[in-house]
């Protein structure tokens, strides 16, 4: 990936914060109350990714060497940097705003206007970037530009951007999902926890199937798949509907038999173990559909999730999901069918997590979901492999699980046709063409 590609996916967040906002706007209109914890969350993000980050990276890289390729520029960059300059004082504007709303000192209609004016002064912002800066920039810069501006947004350690910034960045991101309304996020009281905890271990062969097939009567779907997962890796499985993906996934965990083929799980062979071995064995599953058990509270539903595992490790491990997603804490006596898609979904996961997976397989997790809910379950699932979780990723969504995933493997009607690293896949141009819609 390079850094300008980088730059357009914290446009394509802000642009679904934007529209966030602009959907609050409207509920606000209608008689929802006026949340402070949600819009704090929302400015602080603003100030920390946009103010802090985002904006000095773009003015200190890209517009810097771009001035000094394209004199042309000079203009639009000129007012996008007084807009840069602006930003913190309009946001500290819109935080009295909600203040004095929130106290009824100022009607929700004119927070309404004030919040859509910052929100078409941000897409209006985002637009001339993505229309005229980054098309400039991609057609005047130099090798040695590229190699200046790759090198600097690639730093791990840097601290506008590096791991330590996009941890505390996703943190600031759950803080949003989580307190946003019900009609668009998590519609919690209160935030958890999203700080990677440990560091990564990467390391040996975990997970290797070889020649998997599978059938539904005469149909063979899986036509001889072979795929190896290493410690602490995530390893994203993509391609069209029907390709094969589920199959794949139901037979690794054993509830779809498996015809021919072996599959070695830590050095054991467990291609003959039943479904819940394999779950003692450490393979943990969200599946397709989210699948949580409807008339079931959401409490027994994780349960089920540790029925494996030792009694006296229950609740300990309950509190750490109820860390990650304090949504379900609020409501653990409810049936899980009472949640919310988006609930739901972390429910799935959460369950997943309670059989202390060593793989863990996630088969469309961000299916069905609002916008700012599917970025917030990629940004789960970078904090689960920051954690160091080992994690097999079935996703439609294939750029954004091909940008997250160490490694990835293009399936076709039930082969391989494809493997590399996610950033080769992504700059592959079949895969760009039939999965990436580019
Ligand atoms: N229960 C079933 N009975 C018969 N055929 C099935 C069954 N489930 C799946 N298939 C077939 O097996 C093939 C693979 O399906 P699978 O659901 O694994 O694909 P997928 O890649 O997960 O697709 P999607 O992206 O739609 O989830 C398809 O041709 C599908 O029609
Ligand atoms: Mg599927």
């Amino acid at each position: 990936m390079d850094a300008l590609t980088l730059i357009s996916q914290d446009h394509s967040n802000l642009w679904r914060l934007a529209t966030t906002i602009d959907q609050v706007a409207s509920e606000i209109e209608h008689g929802a109350a006026v949340e402070q914890a949600f819009f704090a969350s929302v400015f602080d993000y603003i100030e920390q990714f946009v103010d802090r980050s985002h904006h000095p990276k773009e003015d200190d890289y890209l517009f810097r060497l771009l001035r000094l390729r394209n004199p042309d520029a000079a203009a639009v960059l000129d007012s996008l940097q007084t807009e840069h300059r602006d930003g913190p004082a309009k946001l500290s504007t819109l935080r009295l705003r909600v203040a004095e709303a929130a106290r009824g000192q100022f009607t929700v209609g004119l927070l309404a206007e004030a919040l859509r004016d910052y929100t078409v002064g941000l897409k209006a912002h985002i637009r001339t970037e993505e229309k005229s800066v980054l098309p400039l920039a991609r057609s005047s810069f130099l090798d040695a530009d590229w190699a200046e501006i790759n090198h600097a947004f690639l730093d791990n350690k840097d601290p506008l951007f590096g791991d330590k910034a996009n941890a505390e960045f996703r943190q600031l991101y759950h803080r949003i999902a989580s307190l946003a309304p019900e009609s668009i996020g998590l519609g919690a009281s209160s935030v958890g926890d999203l700080q990677a905890s440990a560091a990564p271990a990467q390391g040996e062969v975990i997970l290797r199937v070889q020649g998997m097939e599978s059938c539904y009567g005469r149909i063979k779907a899986l036509k001889g798949i072979s795929l190896e997962v290493r410690r602490g890796e995530t390893v994203a499985l993509v391609g069209a509907n029907g390709a094969g993906k589920t199959t794949f996934l139901r037979t690794l965990s054993g509830v779809q038999p498996m015809s021919a083929g072996r599959i070695h799980l830590d050095g054991q062979d467990i291609s003959k173990l039943r479904s819940d071995l394999r779950m003692r064995c450490g393979i943990c599953q969200s599946p397709e559909g989210r699948q949580v058990f409807g008339p079931l509270s959401i409490e027994d539903n994780l349960k089920l999730g540790a029925y494996t595992q030792p009694r006296h490790q229950t609740e300990g491990d309950m509190e750490k999901i109820f860390t990650m997603f304090p949504i379900l804490k609020e409501k653990r006596a409810l049936p899980a069918g009472t949640l919310s898609g988006g609930q739901q979904q972390m429910l799935a996961i959460g369950r997943a997590l309670m059989g202390r997976p060593k793989l863990l397989l996630l088969d469309e997790p961000s299916m069905g979901l609002a916008p700012l809910l599917v970025e917030e379950v990629f940004n789960v699932i970078k904090t689960l492999k920051a954690q160091g979780m080992t994690i097999l990723l079935v996703e439609q969504n294939a750029f954004a699980a091909l940008a997250i995933a160490d490694r990835g493997y293009v399936l076709e009607t039930g082969t391989v046709t494809l493997t590399g690293t996610g950033q080769e896949l992504i700059s592959n141009e079949q895969v760009r063409a039939a999965y990436l819609g580019m």
